[in-house]
């Protein structure tokens, strides 16, 4: 395909302001799905995905789109080949997000009518600004009672830049607007410009496990061209794949001798795990292959990890393959067996963040029929000790107790926007979580920017929710790593009759250890039935004792209740009692429920 025709785009914009909708309607304006075929979301493949009415995985479909001579938009008529990669929006997939821009040379910037701008436009704006794409604002959900076009026009127009009337106007769900939004992509989008005779250079934006096809990589072409007769070589790794099959994604794949220049589609090698074929990384060809890789290649690294154990322990071994599998679709899943001494065999797990480790507990427990319990999620720390040592905790139960020099956590930037009706509300909450204002801005007269510093563990677990109330669900949230500072942090411990209960340690600020200790403390009261003899709680710093409760002693007895000599009845009694035991965990000598547990693990 020659390049001059060839428009690469994306659709950027908060979650739930109609990208995945946009698309759709793209598909079937340009007659790639026909309206029986159009089924809702048709580019979110993933069943939960479509569930969630989120995208968690980048795609890419090749539209062929034919501008008509008397167009309003002033595109030079002809047909065009019009690349379209739809984006995830959440900040776990921002890498994604990021690698899929390099890919294009416009971004449609979707700013829903009814909501105006909102945390992650911005982050998406700027990531877009920041790889030198074109940028085409529009302003989708006109057709909502509740849009106000003209006010959020202006906001967009401001934000980019541009004049009020630069700004499109579409209803996704409708349609209107779409037509001319294709058109105006056109006119104002570069075509992509490379060296056809230069060896090959593709960017890996994507790359998915198909259990019949093995991996499926979606790359897009920058110099040369890719054939299917050649041997490709990774370049960050130097590994070299056969290729086996090279094609366009239209919707569905369709098979091509060849990728050129400015070109985006799929390749397929036969390797059967994502790892071998990373998102960001430069495929070139085995023979006469690319020196320079295209732009930097980063390593997704696991922000927040947990333990996910199986309720039933039988189930180990299933967890375990389950675990295999999902990472060959998710090179950003980390897992290593761990062992518990209240919760069995498990796995300790690393995710780029909160959404991510739902997602992947939900597949698990659905796509794989699982039972799991996961402890509650934490961050990494490095902590140096006192003889100059450094280690990396990803686990509570492995902080050292004693002879800690400097303990390091990962902090981020926070961006929240918000009605400027919030902003003490929102500083009083930043501040209880230990952040750090770094300025604000308005945006409008009555919306705000705040940008804060705050360490990922404090906003790791229900800062958004907490955020979300407090601003009755106006306050939208964007952040990002921002490297390691030092904190005053603590492992509080919690021990039942002087033993300590792995799953329960939590490592949290000093101020907050002792609300903390309290609270579990007081939980487990509740929740571990008494015993034949008295059972202690504590939560403790080392061997300091912050909180401290008591489940006192009784007798049970499971006869008591039968009187007279039915015998059958007795004995059905002691073996219900049995198979209670089978699923109680012994913490020293106290019998523990593994109810308790989970109880306990659900709600911190
Ligand atoms: P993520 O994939 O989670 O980032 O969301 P998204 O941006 O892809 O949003 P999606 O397309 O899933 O749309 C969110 C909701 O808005 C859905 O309920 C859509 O039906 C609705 N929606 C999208 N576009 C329009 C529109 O133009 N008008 C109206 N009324 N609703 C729309």
């Amino acid at each position: 395909t020659d390049p001059a025709i060839i428009r690469n785009f994306c659709i950027i914009a908060h979650i739930d302001h109609g990208k995945s909708t946009l698309a759709d309607r793209m598909l079937q304006i340009t007659g790639v799905v026909d309206e029986r075929a159009a089924r809702a979301q048709y580019l979110d493949r993933m069943d939960i995905e479509r569930e969630r009415g989120i995208t968690i995985k980048s795609q890419a479909v090749r539209m062929p789109w034919t501008v008509a001579a008397d167009n309003e938009q002033g595109a030079e008529p002809g047909t065009y080949v019009l690349n379209m990669i739809d984006t995830p929006g959440h900040v776990d997939f921002t890498y994604e997000v990021s690698r899929s821009l390099q890919a294009c040379e416009a971004a449609v910037l979707l700013v829903d009518a009814a909501q105006g701008i909102e945390a992650q436009t911005l982050a998406n704006l700027y990531l877009a600004m920041g790889a030198d794409l074109h940028i085409i604002p529009v302003l989708n959900k006109i057709d909502l009672p509740s849009a106000n076009v003209e006010k959020y026009a202006l906001e967009l127009a401001n934000l980019v830049g541009c004049e009020v009337e630069d700004v499109l106007l579409t209803s996704a769900k409708t349609g209107l607007g779409v037509e001319a939004l294709l058109n105006e992509i056109v006119r104002t989008t570069p075509a992509p410009v490379g060296d056809p005779d230069a060896p090959p250079r593709a960017l890996i934006f994507d790359s998915v496990y198909d259990t019949y096809r093995g991996v499926v990589t979606y790359v897009r072409v920058v110099d040369g061209k890719l054939s299917h007769r050649d041997r490709i070589k990774m370049m960050s790794t130097g590994a070299v794949h056969e290729m086996l099959e090279v094609g366009v994604i239209s919707p569905e794949p369709v098979k091509a001798g060849d990728l050129g220049v400015g070109e985006v589609g799929y390749l397929i090698t036969g390797v059967k795990d994502v790892r071998q074929s990373r998102v960001g990384d430069t495929v070139t060809s085995q023979h006469n292959g690319a020196d320079e890789p295209l732009g930097g290649y980063e390593h997704p690294n696991p922000m927040v990890y947990a333990g996910l154990y199986p309720i039933d322990g039988d189930d180990y071994p299933t967890l375990r393959d389950a675990l295999e599998k999902l990472q060959l679709n998710d090179a950003a899943l980390a897992y290593e067996p761990e062992t518990s001494g209240a919760l069995g065999f498990g796995f300790r797990c690393g995710f780029l963040g909160l959404l991510h480790m739902e997602i992947t507990r939900e597949r698990l427990e659905r796509e794989f029929n699982l039972e799991l319990i996961s402890t509650a999620p934490n961050v990494v720390y490095h902590v140096t000790l006192d003889d100059g040592s450094r280690i990396e905790v990803t686990n509570p139960s492995e902080y050292p107790d004693s002879k800690i020099r400097e303990v390091l956590e990962p902090v981020v930037t926070a961006t929240i926007l918000s009605p400027a009706d919030y902003i003490g509300t929102i500083m009083e909450l930043c501040q209880t979580k230990r952040g750090t204002l770094l300025g604000m801005d308005y945006l409008s007269e009555d919306r705000v920017e705040m940008r804060y510093t705050l360490p990922m563990g404090e906003i790791a677990f229900d800062f958004f929710d907490n955020l979300k109330s407090k601003t009755k669900g106006y306050a939208s949230l964007n952040y990002e790593f921002a490297g390691e500072q030092a904190g005053d942090l603590v492992k509080v411990d919690i021990l039942l009759q002087g033993e300590p209960v792995d799953a329960f340690s939590a490592i949290v600020h000093k101020d907050a250890a002792y609300s903390y200790g309290v609270m579990l403390a007081g939980k487990l009261r509740e929740l571990i039935p008494r015993q034949q003899f008295e059972v202690p709680i504590q939560a403790a710093i080392g061997s300091r004792v912050i909180a401290r409760e008591t489940i006192r002693a009784i007798r049970k007895d499971v006869l008591a209740k039968c009187y007279g000599g039915d015998i059958t009845r007795k004995r059905k009694l002691l073996e219900k009692q049995k198979e209670g035991k089978k699923r109680m965990k012994m913490v020293g000598r106290v019998e523990v429920p593994q109810e308790a547990f989970i109880a306990a693990l659900s709600t911190t």
